[in-house]
């Protein structure tokens, strides 16, 4: 029997989601805790056939050129924007990403986020704990009505559409921007396609769900912030570059706009010193978007089918750079 393929992972499995699929490789797995190719994974890269990774390590093409016998990069995410794409192409890796299973968990999670933001939850809740509900309060802790508002959505993809889907049975005026004239779906959600800046003047409500590429990295910064309403909630469950983090801060402290519900953030993690985390009218969660059980096993499962199908030459069932089977 020959030696078995090395296969490099950045973090561990639970036993119960890998099962024996990788029983038949050598699986070097990083040191507890740190992130990326960590010094164990680097001293394998030589030999190495696969790598599985997470959102947050970054694969640039520095790892990839030194790798010589890369087979496949399994990202356990739908976006790849840790990953030098072009780099790969260009070596002919496919990389393997897991989109679909997350997308009704992420647009959960960022209606779960606006209606807190928009309710003030956190802070009603930490008032009624502290003994600060002393008295129903005519007004007290008044919120934003998603009713008659006008609901704007930055990228009708997947997530951008499960989330226009979700809202609309809260009725608001929908509008969304996309790359593509979407007529269909404009139609189907009773919503209207506008220009990113009708957007952001217009809306009430904005939801951020674009992937993060040359073209949307900090999209969202201050000049973005001037036009939109004083009243308007601003929602990033998408990629935290996407919105300009020192441009954010000052807007939600000057009232620019009126707050902020981000499950990513720039940096990622956000350090627990982070202005963002000072100000009330902000809320943070640590990227779970796609943090429930059935989400997170089944985009192991799709993540650990591309990698064995790239150890072993097939397709990616999910490949985020097709063109690589184009060019041979
Ligand atoms: C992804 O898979 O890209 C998501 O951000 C994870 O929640």
């Amino acid at each position: 029997m020959g030696e078995k393929a090395v296969v490099l992972m950045t973090h561990e499995l639970p036993e119960e989601w890998q099962g024996d699929t990788l029983n038949e490789y050598q699986v070097v797995l990083a040191e507890g805790g740190q992130k990326g190719i960590t010094a164990r994974l680097r001293d394998r890269l030589a030999d190495a056939s696969g790598i599985f990774c997470l959102l947050d390590d970054p694969i640039p093409a520095e790892i990839l050129h030194n790798a010589p016998k890369l087979k496949v990069v399994s990202n356990l995410a739908a976006g790849v924007d840790n990953i030098d794409l072009d780099a790969c192409t260009e070596l002919g890796i496919p990389v393997g990403h897991t989109p679909g299973v997350l997308t009704d968990g992420t647009a959960d999670l960022t209606l779960a986020l606006l209606l807190s933001v928009a309710r003030q939850l956190p802070k009603a809740a930490e008032d009624a704990r502290r003994g600060r509900w002393t008295s129903w309060n005519p007004t007290g802790w008044l919120g934003a009505d998603l009713k008659d508002s006008t609901a704007g959505i930055i990228g009708l993809g997947k997530i951008g559409y499960a989330v226009a889907q979700r809202l609309s049975g809260f009725g608001p005026r929908l509008i969304f921007t996309s790359k593509h004239p979407k007529p269909e779906q404009a139609r189907i959600l009773n919503a209207q396609q506008v220009s990113l800046d009708e957007l952001l003047r217009t809306s009430d409500f904005i939801c951020l769900h674009t992937a993060l590429t040359a073209e949307t990295r900090g999209m969202i910064d201050k000049s973005a912030f001037q036009i939109m309403k004083n009243s308007s909630i601003l929602i990033n469950a998408a990629r935290g570059p996407v919105v300009n983090t020192d441009d954010l801060v000052k807007a939600l402290e000057t009232g620019q706009i009126r707050a902020a519900g981000l499950d990513v953030t720039d940096p990622e993690p956000l350090p627990p010193d982070h202005p963002l985390f000072r100000l009330e009218n902000c809320l943070i969660t640590p990227h779970i978007g796609s943090a429930t059980h059935q989400t997170r096993r089944s985009m192991a499962e799709i993540a650990l089918r591309n990698l064995v199908a790239g150890l072993t030459g097939s397709p990616l069932p999910h490949c985020a750079n097709p063109e690589v089977y184009q060019s041979t």
